[in-house]
């Protein structure tokens, strides 16, 4: 089975270069893929797989049937949407669009992913269930996958599969992640209420810029003497306003940041701990306070089996040399973390790193990738898909 995946994912890769650059020549913002969606559908529908459009507001679902419409269901995700970058790559088949940039690689997700569904469509006959393909949009906006979700996507799917890919690994080899990939997000805005006066007369005034530099000063300290170490928190407040003249005291400051954290028990008692600490220190000088704990997407975590299944998948495809196992996971975001609340789910890396020149990171406006990983990213999902039914789960 492994050869015949190989051998028709090599047969597909000039058609998936020519897809991957049509759609990296025309990219579309987070949930205005409407032109990627109907290439998408086309595409599927064209190869004999029923299509669903117009699922999340501008996804794609498409389903393809094996032997046995009763067993198991899988679901492979991609995420099709493109970043607000002028792309400076110089390549011949660049963005044709002003100040909208594939900087994240998701034309290279939906190549992949439509190479996925071909193949394994040429091998329906071997396959003991049933595929479904989710091309979802606004992956960047963390907004795609909920509105999936929303309109059924995840009904009755026993196990879901996606891919990322990853300029630090070279193309040719995956990385594989054993339980926690991606940190959940959240918002925080806290806004602090003091009372103006003239700068010369502190003691009759309630300075909030004052107040907002303790709080954001203890926030920082407080993490490292009271949160597990080993269990991350990274807060960090992004925008500050407060303040109208110099020698005016500021009556209200607002703080915006994001918080990022890779436990859930974690990330469950931060809001109460965040509010406490700028509880008390507004409460000593007299201030009001607003805290606002706005939940983000959670954290990808990875499970055991699944992970395991990409594995082997990649090691019986590739060899042990060109599979690493990530020690660490990223404290970036991941959608892909919401369809794990309703199956048990694995992302891989796709390794697109260039061997013989620079490579820039993710949504760099210069980030480019080694094309011969799409091969490679086709058979590690199409033959892990494969293997999904030949074992328990
Ligand atoms: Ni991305």
């Amino acid at each position: 089975m492994l050869s015949n995946i190989k051998h028709l994912a090599h047969k597909l890769t000039p058609l998936l270069i020519d897809i991957r650059r049509h759609l990296h020549s025309h990219p579309e913002l987070s949930g205005q893929e409407y032109q990627t969606a109907a290439y998408v559908a086309g595409v599927l529908s064209a190869h004999g797989l029923s299509v669903q459009e117009g699922v999340g507001k501008v996804g794609v679902v498409g389903e393809l049937r094996g032997q046995n419409a009763v067993s198991r269901l899988l679901a492979i995700r991609t995420d099709m949407d493109a970043l607000p970058i002028q792309e400076r790559t110089g390549l011949d088949y660049a963005s044709q669009h002003s100040k909208i940039m594939h900087a994240c690689g998701h034309d290279v997700h939906t190549a992949v992913g439509l190479g996925t569904a071909l193949v394994l469509a040429q091998v329906a006959q071997e396959l003991l269930g049933n595929v479904r393909f989710l091309f979802q949009p606004a992956e960047e906006l963390a907004e795609g996958a909920a509105w999936m979700i929303q309109d059924g996507v995840m009904d009755k799917v026993t196990a879901i599969l996606s891919l990322h890919v990853f300029p630090s690994i070279p193309a040719g080899s995956v990385g594989i992640r054993y339980g926690a990939l991606t940190a959940a997000a959240d918002d925080l805005e806290i806004t602090i209420h003091g009372e103006s006066g003239h700068g010369a007369r502190p003691h009759e005034a309630i300075d909030a810029i004052w107040i907002a530099s303790q709080v954001i000063t203890t926030l920082q300290q407080a993490i490292s003497r009271t949160q597990n170490p080993l269990r991350p928190v990274v807060l960090s407040i992004g925008q500050i306003q407060g303040g109208r003249a110099p020698n005016v005291i500021a009556d209200h400051v607002q703080l915006l940041g994001t918080v990022r954290t890779l436990h859930p028990e974690t990330r469950e008692k931060l809001p109460a701990w965040i509010e406490k600490i700028v509880a008390n220190i507004c409460g000593s000088y007299g201030a009001r306070y607003e805290v606002n704990y706005g939940r983000g997407v959670p954290s990808v975590q990875n499970n055991l089996a699944l992970s395991q299944l990409l594995e082997t998948a990649a090691q019986e495809a590739w060899g042990k040399e060109r599979v690493q196992i990530l020690t660490e996971p990223s404290l970036g975001a991941e959608d892909f973390s919401l369809y794990l609340e309703h199956a048990p789910g694995s992302m891989f890396r796709l390794g697109v790193g260039h061997k013989d020149k620079p490579n820039y990171p993710l949504h760099h406006p210069q980030f480019e990738v080694d094309e011969s990983s799409i091969v490679t990213g086709v058979v590690t999902m199409a033959y892990a898909a494969y293997k999904y039914w030949q074992q328990s789960y």
